[in-house]
């Protein structure tokens, strides 16, 4: 069995992050959780991302295994929180000395340095029982631990005064920084470019970004002189005129092909009917086609557009959480034939994908849910401390996320960085197909009577297993994400009454396969890892061995 390393690429910037460094006792997690919740983003303390991953306190890590392996594992989630955006993040006391990994994440960063008088530190820390680093003299350490640190905090960032100041006040300023430098975005949505020689895709994800649509189509493919909106009815009357009316005022003639959304659409009867609709308006390739709605238009769509006339400009508006994190973007575009899904299909990349995560709240509950399975995907391959966020983020009345917007901006940076590295899913791309060899057996093997979404879910877990059965993925990783996946209702385990046999056929069958055996993707601490040569038998009896977390 060979295992080819799928290494995690850089990941484009979304919104800056906000940093939050300091001595230690000077309140770095209640001001950076208090500013998190003033601004609407995410928090993340780093040293208790060290004291999970190592299943034990800082204190006892450094006291059972020295200051070093803190350190070493200190490093990794700083490099690991430098993968978010729009995140607040509180450091550990000593992560300035982290030299280069501190440096990547203050890049993209505005940040905060809480500083404290040090007669005042040494009394909001006590005796320093609770911190191997002041053990002796607490008030002696702190002075040579300042005086070490003292430059690397000059350096890292605004000093923000904790003397005789209330979090809520600290947390204010911190806010007012974060502001000040601009950094809660633009109005219109954050931008994320895919910038290859061969091509360039723009992704623009915000709540208002679909009436910018028509100026931002002008500035980036100002050779269109018409827009063909090929719009899925779900969303016709909820952003179909918004949408119309910004490609109008920027001067481009319009017409309108409402799609009745949903996998029958992806025939090529639809394409052939769209081709006649092209024909019949003199479209050429001047004009542009905007693909609005699920994953199933704009995979109608965009092929329609592919093949017409040799290919027309692409733009998607993706309006389920699916198509925003996954078939929006990436130039995938294809439809079924003979029974089999997305068998016919091209490589066309969208000039621009442009997606407003409000327009989710119409979606029912389990979509939203099929589609937070691909973007745990997406996080477990790309950026792991999404992980952390999503097991505590709120939830809704549905048990749902209540901050979508944010788990949509990770996905798309996520995907973009893959498929600017590998856009046509030869090497590290494939990462993405994390649990999709396990779930287009599942599929099958259940004659399709669970949903992709669903599918991917139990795939996931299983490919965790595997990993880990392999020597490859930590062990506790199938746990937590079975755990993960359950807080949010989706499936974890097959269900009862099936047999290897029922899945072998479709896992020797898959459309990713190496001589004559499936392929499987396993998580990787550094991405992902390709497993060749698995016997088809193993893989089955260990997806048929996953139980239902306890967590459900
Ligand atoms: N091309 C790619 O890279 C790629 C990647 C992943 C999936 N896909 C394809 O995407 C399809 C699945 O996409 P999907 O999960 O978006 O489902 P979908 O497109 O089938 O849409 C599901 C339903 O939701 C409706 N809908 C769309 N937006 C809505 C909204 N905002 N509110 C309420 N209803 C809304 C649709 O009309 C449809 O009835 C599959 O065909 C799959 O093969 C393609």
């Amino acid at each position: 069995m060979t295992a080819d390393l799928l290494r995690a690429p850089l990941l484009p910037p979304g919104r800056p992050r906000l940093v939050v460094t300091g001595f230690m006792g000077t309140g770095k997690t209640h001001a950076g959780r208090r500013a998190g919740a003033i601004l609407g983003m995410p928090f993340v303390d780093l040293d208790d991302v060290v004291a999970r991953r190592s299943g034990t306190s800082i204190e006892e890590l450094i006291r059972s295994q020295g200051e070093p392996a803190f350190r070493r594992l200190e490093r990794r989630a700083i490099l690991d929180a430098a993968r978010l955006s729009g995140t607040v993040v509180a450091t550990g006391g000593g992560a300035v000395l982290q030299g280069e990994a501190f440096g990547v994440l203050g890049r993209g960063s505005v940040t905060a340095v809480l500083s404290g008088d040090p007669g005042e530190l040494v009394r909001r820390v006590g005796d320093g029982s609770s911190r191997p680093l002041l053990e002796g003299r607490p008030s002696q350490r702190i002075a040579e631990l300042l005086e070490e640190r003292g430059s690397a905090y000059a350096a890292a960032g605004r000093r923000v005064e904790t003397d005789g100041r209330s979090v809520e006040e600290v947390a204010s300023e911190l806010v007012d920084l974060y502001r000040e430098a601009g950094a809660d975005g633009p109005e219109d949505g954050v931008e994320i470019d895919i910038r290859r020689a061969d091509f360039a895709s723009r992704i623009v994800v915000g709540d208002g970004a679909l009436a910018s649509l028509g100026a931002r189509l002008e500035a980036l493919v100002p050779e269109a002189t018409s827009a063909v909106i090929m719009l899925d009815r779900a969303v016709e009357r909820s952003i179909g005129p918004v949408l119309e009316t910004s490609i109008k005022e920027a001067g481009m003639a319009t017409s309108v092909v409402p799609i009745e959304g949903g996998e029958p659409a992806k025939t090529i009867d639809v394409v052939a009917s769209f081709w006649e609709r092209f024909r019949e308006g003199g479209i050429d390739r001047d004009a542009v086609v905007v693909a609005v709605g699920g994953g199933a238009v704009l995979d109608v769509a965009g092929f329609a557009a592919a093949t017409y006339a040799r290919g027309l400009d692409l733009v998607n508006v993706p309006t389920t959480l699916l198509a925003m994190v996954d078939a929006g973007i990436g130039g995938k575009v294809a439809i079924d034939h003979a029974g089999t899904k997305n068998l016919v299909g091209a490589f066309h990349h969208p000039r621009m994908t442009v997606m407003d995560p409000g327009v989710l709240r119409s979606l029912p509950p389990p979509l939203v849910r099929f589609g937070l399975a691909e973007a745990i995907k997406a996080a477990v391959v790309g950026s792991p401390l999404v992980v952390d966020v999503l097991e505590r983020a709120d939830l809704d009345e549905n048990g749902l996320p209540q901050d979508l917007g944010w788990i949509v901006e990770q996905s798309v940076r996520i995907k973009a960085a893959f498929v600017a590295e590998d856009p046509r899913d030869h090497s590290v791309r494939k990462a993405l197909n994390l649990g999709h060899t396990f779930a287009h057996a599942i599929e099958a093997g259940t004659g399709y009577r669970i949903p992709h979404g669903a599918a991917v879910a139990i795939g996931l877990v299983a490919a965790a297993r595997l990993g880990t059965e392999s020597g490859i993925t930590p062990e506790g990783t199938a746990e937590r994400l079975s755990r993960l996946l359950s807080r949010f209702a989706l499936p974890t385990a097959l269900p009862g009454g099936l047999s290897p046999d029922d899945l072998l056929g479709a896992m020797r069958g898959d459309k990713k396969r190496s001589g004559g055996r499936p392929v499987f993707v396993v998580p990787d601490p550094d991405g992902a890892r390709l497993l060749r040569n698995v016997d088809a038998r193993r893989a089955a009896e260990t997806l048929l061995a996953l139980e239902v977390s306890s967590h459900a």
